[in-house]
């Protein structure tokens, strides 16, 4: 194999290191393999490669420098394999929460860690986009909080998994989402989609616009209306398939028309946080909707209801909107006019308002489950 990476192995144990070592020796296909037992040198080797490695790190023990590394690696590379002695399904989440592609219990098997880093080594960019998701935020109905749940969860979103994660702004006539993080972007999805078309995917990073200091990478709508016109379902279907390759969660934000455009956005996400209210015409538009989501045969639990504005002393209990709608309801968010409105207004997350009020510790919460729910899908490979 050619152009294998650096493999670096940290780990406290060192009979553990040389028989990693002469594992990896025994593949023949890679040129460079570096041990550490000093968590911080490895970790500073790493940052030096320039997200071109292979890391196989060892959390068995729970020492400061250990954590540290382990929660900011996967800043730095997605070549991660984990190892422990303790495989409990806690460890095996922990270490998917990581950023691990694949957990490996010790003491290591030869041919385990064959497979895994041989997979690793051919990988390239666009394989391990696969385990990205896309994550849409939609209604049929206008001014549902859709935009306000899109901005809101990405950017608790980046604080819960540590990860880069990119809000799209696909509304594309009637975009808000650079008004509500209060951002000037120079490009926006149409610069992206006209440099995918010219083949210049390595710049199309350029077009996103980063909110403050954090993870999230924003995408705002097309400047003018005829550009917004001129964008196709092919082009849309190009635009998520590179962003795959870069970011592990994709938020979008859309309009509630339904046209061409958003049957594709809605059949390429792998969730649609589907939106309602709690009232008679919003709960008839989601079934309507929800029949035409049956007849495009999404997978099960790919449509999740989200009610938002929910209120406890509402005449319409949830049990009665799941019997209308034959679907459980994934998350309530509860009604909280003023902080969102001041959050809108000041252009900041709901959280920077007020971090310790019901709607701010509903996105915390939201985010953490979305997070969960994504991590236990991978989980269930390792369930024997
Ligand atoms: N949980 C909530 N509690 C109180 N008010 C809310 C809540 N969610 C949204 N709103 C209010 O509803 C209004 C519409 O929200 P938002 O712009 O997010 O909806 P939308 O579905 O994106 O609308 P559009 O269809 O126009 O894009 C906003 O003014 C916002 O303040
Ligand atoms: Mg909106």
């Amino acid at each position: 194999m050619q152009n294998c990476p650096p493999v670096i192995v940290l780990d406290k144990n060192k009979n553990s290191r040389e028989i990693i070592k002469s594992y990896l020796e025994q593949l023949g296909f890679i040129k460079s393999i570096m041990l550490y037992e000093n968590y911080s040198q490895g970790f500073e080797e790493i940052k030096s490669l320039d997200g071109n490695a292979i890391v196989i790190l060892d959390i068995s023990e729970k020492s400061k420098d250990v954590e540290e590394v382990a929660e900011n690696l996967k800043l730095f590379t997605s070549k991660i394999i984990i190892t422990s002695t303790n495989y409990s399904t806690n460890t095996i989440v922990r270490a998917l929460r990581l950023g691990a592609k694949e957990f490996l219990p010790k003491p290591v098997l030869r041919e385990d860690l064959a497979r895994v880093v041989t997979m690793l080594a051919s990988q390239t960019e666009e394989d391990s986009g696969s385990e990205s998701k896309i994550i849409t935020v939609y209604s049929n109905k206008g001014g549902i909080g859709k935009t306000t749940i899109a901005a809101n969860l990405a950017v608790e979103l980046t604080k819960v998994t540590k990860d880069k994660v990119a809000l799209i702004d696909l509304n594309l006539q009637l975009g808000d989402i650079s008004t509500f993080l209060n951002l000037k972007p120079s490009f926006d999805v149409n610069y992206v989609i006209q440099r995918l078309l010219n083949k210049e995917e390595d710049i199309l990073i350029k077009g996103f616009e980063k909110y403050k200091n954090t993870s999230l990478y924003v995408l705002s709508d097309p400047s003018y209306i005829e550009q917004a016109e001129s964008i196709t379902p092919q082009q849309i279907s190009a635009l998520f398939s590179a962003l795959k390759k870069i970011f592990p969660y994709i938020i979008v934000d859309m309009s509630s028309n339904i046209d061409p455009n958003t049957l594709k956005i809605l059949d390429c996400s792998d969730w649609i946080l589907f939106t309602t209210i709690v009232n008679i015409p919003a709960i008839r538009n989601c079934q309507r909707c929800l029949n035409l989501f049956r007849s495009r045969r999404y997978p099960k639990d790919k449509v999740k209801i989200v009610v938002n504005r929910y209120m406890d002393n509402e005449e319409i209990k949830i049990e009665d909107i799941e019997n209308a709608l034959s679907e459980k309801v994934y998350w309530k968010v509860p009604n909280n006019y003023f902080t969102i409105m001041e959050a809108i207004n000041k252009g900041v997350s709901i959280s920077e308002i007020n971090a310790s009020s019901n709607i701010a510790n509903n996105f915390r919460d939201f985010a953490s489950k979305v997070s969960d729910d994504i991590i236990e899908q991978s989980v269930i490979k390792y369930r024997i």
